[in-house]
C-alpha cells in the first residue's frame, strides 16, 4: 500500500517473492513498546539484539578523523586493504588459521555478506540447513535468492545444540550448505567441533556466522570454522563485539575460488562498504580488545542476574546460555501462546522481549526470548515488575 496523490492509499502489487518474507517480530515489539513510552510509560527494553554501549573511543575517534581527512568516498568493493591484513592477523592470532588477506571480503554488515554468499552459490529451490529455533533472518535471505531453508529441530534437552546424531536422523535431500551460529541467537549456545566436522565430512558446504565470538562467560572456548576446514566460510563482523551496529560492517572469509564472484556481486549491489566505518573497524582491531573485555565482564553479570531472575519469577532455563547476549527461556507453565503472552507482557508489565515464534517454528510459542542489553538496574526493574505482574496470572 502506498499513498496516490491525493492521500488516497493505493495497492501496489508486491513481486510474489514479497509472499514468503516474514517480519522481523522483534522490530513489531519494539515499535509497540515504543509507542507505550510516547504515551508516558517506562518500559523495560529486554527485545533488542543491540548492544547498549557506545563503540570504543579509539574507534569514535578514528571515524572522526576519517570524516575530517576525507576519506569519505568509495573504497574498493572488498574493503580497504590495511582492514583486510588486520582481519586476516586476528585468525592467526585468536585461532592460530593462517588467511590471506587477499580471501578476507569487508561487507556492510554481516546481513550483505549472507546475501552475498547465498546470492553467488544458490541455484534456485536448493536448500540451506538451519537451527530450529534460529536467526529469523537467514531464512529469509536464502528465499530471497529463490533458495529453500530447511530448518533442523534442535532441542533444549540437547542444550540447543544441532548434534550429529539428530542430524543423522534427518532427510536432507537437496540442502546444499548449512549455516551455523555459534554462540547462537535467540539460544547463547556454543556449537561443538563434531557437529562442524559432521557437515564438513558429508560434503556440505558450511556458513559459519561467529557474529558473537568473544562474548562468552561459562569459559567454553569457541573456534572458528577456519580452524576445521579451509573450505569453510566465515561470517564476522562489528556490530556485536565492538557495539558498532550503526556502522554497518563485517566481512567473511571465503576460499580463494570465490573472491572473485564476491567482488562482483558487491560492486554491483552496494559498491563498497562504508569508508569512515572501515577506518573504526582497524582502530576497532587494534585498540578495542581491554573494551571488549569489559563489555564481554558487565554482560557476563547481566547473564547470571537475568538466568537466576527469570528462574526466581517462575520460568525455567535448563541451560544458562553460554554466550551472545541471550536468555530463551520457557515460559509454558504461564502460557500455551507465547506470542500473546508477550504482548500481555507487554502492556500489562511494561516490559517487553521477543516472542519464541521470531525464531522458527519448533516448539517456540513456548518460549520468550529476553535480551541482556540493557543495564542491570533496568534488568532487576523489568524482574520486580514480572514478579508481580505474574503473581497476578497464577
Ligand atoms: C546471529 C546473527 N547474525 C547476524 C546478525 C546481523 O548483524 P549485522 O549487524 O552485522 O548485519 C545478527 C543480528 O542480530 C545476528 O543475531
Amino acid at each position: 500500500m502506498g499513498l496516490g496523490p491525493e492521500g488516497v492509499v493505493d495497492e501496489i502489487k508486491l513481486a510474489g517473492r514479497m509472499d514468503e518474507l516474514t517480519s522481523f517480530i522483534v522490530m513489531d515489539v519494539l515499535e509497540r513498546a515504543q509507542a507505550l513510552e510516547a504515551q508516558g510509560h517506562s518500559v523495560v527494553h529486554l527485545e533488542v539484539g543491540e548492544p547498549d554501549f557506545d563503540p570504543p573511543p579509539p574507534v569514535v575517534e578514528a571515524m572522526r578523523r576519517a570524516v575530517c581527512n576525507g576519506k569519505t568516498h568509495y573504497t574498493h568493493s572488498l574493503g580497504i586493504w590495511p582492514l583486510r591484513e588486520a582481519i586476516a592477523r586476528r585468525y592467526l592470532e585468536r585461532y592460530g588459521v593462517e588467511v590471506s588477506p587477499e580471501r578476507v571480503c569487508i561487507t556492510t554488515g554481516t546481513s550483505a555478506a549472507f546475501l552475498l554468499i547465498f546470492g553467488a552459490l544458490l541455484e534456485t529451490g536448493e536448500a540451506v540447513a538451519m537451527s530450529d529455533p534460529g536467526y529469523p533472518c537467514y531464512p529469509n535471505f536464502v528465499r530471497f535468492v529463490g533458495g529453500r531453508p530447511r530448518p533442523v529441530p534442535i532441542a533444549e534437552a540437547d542444550g540447543f545444540q544441532l548434534v550429529p546424531e539428530r542430524l543423522e536422523a534427518e532427510d536432507l535431500a537437496g540442502v546444499r550448505m548449512f549455516v551455523v551460529s555459534s554462540p547462537a541467537n535467540p539460544t547463547g549456545t556454543i556449537t561443538g567441533r563434531p557437529t562442524y566436522e559432521w557437515i564438513l565430512e558429508k560434503g556440505y558446504r558450511l556458513v559459519s556466522d561467529e557474529i558473537y565470538h568473544e562474548l562468552v562467560y561459562t569459559g567454553e572456548k569457541e573456534f572458528s570454522g577456519l580452524a576445521v576446514s579451509d573450505e569453510a566460510i566465515v561470517v564476522d563482523g562489528f556490530s556485536k563485539r565492538w557495539a558498532m551496529t550503526g556502522c554497518r560492517l563485517g566481512w567473511m572469509v571465503v576460499p580463494a575460488g570465490l573472491v572473485r564472484a564476491v567482488n562482483r556481486l558487491s560492486q554491483n549491489l552496494y559498491i563498497s562498504p562504508p569508508t569512515p566505518s572501515q577506518w573504526g573497524g582497524l582502530a576497532a582491531l587494534e585498540q578495542g580488545s581491554s573494551h571488549v573485555e569489559c563489555m564481554r565482564q558487565e554482560y557476563g553479570l547481566r547473564n547470571r542476574l537475568l538466568v537466576e531472575g527469570l528462574r526466581r519469577v517462575g520460568f525455567s532455563v535448563a541451560f544458562p546460555p553460554q554466550g551472545a547476549f541471550y536468555v530463551f527461556a520457557d515460559v509454558s507453565r504461564f502460557c500455551s501462546d507465547s506470542f500473546q503472552f508477550c504482548m500481555e507482557m507487554l502492556h500489562q508489565a511494561h516490559v517487553a522481549a521477543t516472542p519464541g515464534i521470531d525464531f522458527g517454528r519448533n516448539e517456540t510459542s513456548r518460549y520468550v526470548r529476553f535480551a541482556y542489553t540493557s543495564s542491570q538496574e533496568m534488568i532487576r526493574e523489568g524482574l520486580s515488575r514480572l514478579e508481580k505482574w505474574l503473581a497476578t496470572r497464577l
